[in-house]
Formats: structure tokens, sequence, C-alpha cells
């Protein structure tokens, strides 16, 4: 049975954004005593994506069996928590409203304070988990579902975004272009998996340029190249070689990341970079960056994949920052979709 120390800050962490739902336990800020992740993936896959309603209900089925699965990992009773903190935006609004209110009711059945969490943040902070040497400030590279943002660490919870995605994110190109050559959701592992059996120099994909910022992406346009590569093979009558287009389509992804993100670590002056969110997780992008830091003399930080994809542990080391800030949240605590960083 795990035991409070005198001065230790526990925290249990909740996240339900999207279609994990997770609970942790993070002591100090560093040491993860348990995390817990239940999976829908199943529930979606049928539908070929993130439905937002089946996900809130399997959200409403599982949270409290994650919670005290994680407690009980972690032989830690409700009690003895310092803090609870939990996702409250960005994300699906159903969804997140699950794990709000679940925190919010533990905080005033206990008395236990809650902190609310941006979920950016958190992928962010998942870096501290595995590297306990890693201090702000340095450059993040935030890669999931929903963002491409290119953010100077200040400090702890302290952000500055230099660049972002002016189109789509890049996990949903990933998803989409996984859609359209028929590996289905979802779609970033499995053109991981498939781009090991294909020439990622076989198709020349474009590598989109964003003239006023350097440090911003795009990623529509590499989209509708492989859309229109995919209808000019059926067209002509051509077989696709499933595995070339994911694994050209992958090069050029990772070439533009590790290209805008050196140019921002060298430019800003900082030896350090992270990378953080579901596609850090992508193996082409974590030999590419390592490469490529090695070579530039700048220390690479990227968490285990599953730190990477969506889990509590970050929440509750972004979380014991806060906490120790001082920031507190009171019972109007909501949901906020378009949360802001
Ligand atoms: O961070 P995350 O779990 O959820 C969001 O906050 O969005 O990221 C999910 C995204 C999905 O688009 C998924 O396809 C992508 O991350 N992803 C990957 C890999 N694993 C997950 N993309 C590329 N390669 C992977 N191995
Ligand atoms: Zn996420």
């Amino acid at each position: 049975m795990e035991q409070n120390r005198k001065g230790d800050v526990t925290i249990l962490a909740v996240e339900t954004s999207c279609d994990e739902t997770a609970a942790s336990v993070v002591r100090n800020g560093r040491e993860v005593l348990s995390n817990v992740i239940y999976t829908q993936i199943a529930d979606h896959t049928r539908y070929g994506g993130v439905v937002p309603e089946i996900a809130s209900r399997r959200h409403i089925e599982k949270i409290n069996q994650v919670i005290e699965e994680a407690l009980s990992q972690a032989g830690m009773s409700l009690r003895e928590l310092s803090a609870i903190a939990v996702t409250y935006g960005p994300g699906l609004v159903g969804a997140l409203l699950v794990g709000v209110s679940a925190a919010k009711a533990i905080s005033f059945a206990t008395g236990v304070p809650l902190v609310g969490i941006h979920h950016i943040s958190g992928h962010i902070s998942a870096n501290y988990i595995e590297y306990p040497e890693l201090e702000p400030p340095f450059v993040c590279l935030v890669a999931s579902g929903g963002h491409s943002h290119l953010v100077v660490v200040r400090d702890y919870g302290e952000y500055e975004i230099i660049g972002r995605t002016r189109d789509d994110a890049a996990g949903e190109a990933f998803d989409k272009v996984a859609r359209a050559i028929g590996l289905g959701y979802p779609g970033g592992p499995k053109i991981d998996r498939l781009s090991k059996e294909g020439n990622p120099d076989a198709i020349a994909f474009p590598r989109a340029k964003i003239v006023d910022n350097a440090y911003d992406f795009s990623f529509s346009g590499l989209k509708s190249a492989v859309l229109n590569y995919l209808n000019g093979c059926k067209m002509k009558g051509e077989t696709v070689c499933q595995a070339d287009v994911a694994a050209s389509f992958q090069k050029a992804v990772t070439d533009v990341l590790v290209e805008h993100s050196l140019h921002a670590v060298q430019e800003y002056g900082y030896d350090k970079f992270a990378i953080a969110g579901g596609v850090a997780s992508n193996s082409s992008l974590r030999a590419a960056f390592g490469q490529e830091c090695a070579k530039a003399g700048i220390r690479f930080y990227h968490p285990s994949p599953v730190y990477c994809t969506d889990n509590a542990a970050m929440i509750g080391v972004a979380g014991y920052y806060e906490y120790r800030k001082g920031i507190r949240h009171g019972y109007d605590l909501n949901a906020v979709p378009n949360l802001q960083l």
C-alpha cells in the first residue's frame, strides 16, 4: 500500500476530452503511481471516426470504474489526495462534461480542491514524467488529432504559441489519408505500421511552406495531393501500392514537422526540444527528430507512446504545477470545448 509522505502533493487526474476515459494518480508532479486508460477505439471503429454522443455515453459508463482502479493501483484513498485535476477543454463538450462533473462531485464530497487543466498543457507536461531533469524553457511541438502547435514553454504552465496549422492538424491528416487508402480508424497507428513496408521516396508529395510565418503548418494541400494521386491511379486503371502511399505521405509530414521545429529551436536560441500529442508516438517522426536533433546539438525529449496519446497522468503532472501556483477552481468550472492555450 502506497502511503503519502509528509509534504507530498498527490493528485488524482481525470481526462475525458475525446475517446479515452482515463484517470491517474501522480505524486509530486513527476511520479506516476497509476495510469488507467479505457480506450473506446472498438466502439468507434465501425463508424470510421469518433462519434461524440457514443463517446459521452461510454465515459459515463466507465468513469467511476476507471477512477476507482487508478486509486486502488496507487494504494490511495480520496482523503489522502492534495487535489483533483481535470481536463476542462479543449475537446468534445459532452465528453469533457463527464470528467468535469465527476471531478467536481468528488471535490464537493471530500473537500479536496479542484484544479482545471488545459488538455494541451497536459500533453506538453507528459515530457516531465520520464525526464526528471527537464525544466523550462524549451520548445515543444504538439501534434495531435486536433492541434499542430509549435510552442515556447517559458515556464511551467506558461506558453507562447509561435506556430500553428492553418487548416488540418497533423493527426487529422493521418486519419483522413488512412481512410482514403482504406485503412480505417484510427489512421495514425495504421499508417505508421504500413509505412514500414513501403518506400518513402516512391511518390513526391508536396511540403507546404507558409510565406508569412515560417513556423506555421498546412496539411490540407498534402491531403488533397494524396487524394488526387489515388484518383489518378483509379482513372488510369493502375493498382495503388498502399504501403508506398502511406510511407511517402508520412515522410512528407515528418519532413515539414522536423524542418519547422528545428528552425524554431535554433532561431529562438534554445538547446532543448520536446514533442507531445498522439502524432508524437509516430516511429518515423521520432527517428527523424532523434537524428536531426543529434546533428544540431539539441537535446531531444520524447515521451513513451503511452504518454503521447491521451492519458490522465499528463493531466496530473500539469495539475501539480498549477496547484503549486495556487490555482483552484470552483464548482462553477465548466467544460470549454474551444479553450485557448
Ligand atoms: O493526442 P491524441 O491522442 O488525441 C487528441 O488530443 O487529438 O491524438 C490522436 C491523434 C489521432 O489523429 C491519431 O491518428 C494520431 O494522434 N496518432 C498517430 C499515431 N498514433 C496516434 N499519428 C501518427 N502515427 C502514430 N503512431
Ligand atoms: Zn490529446
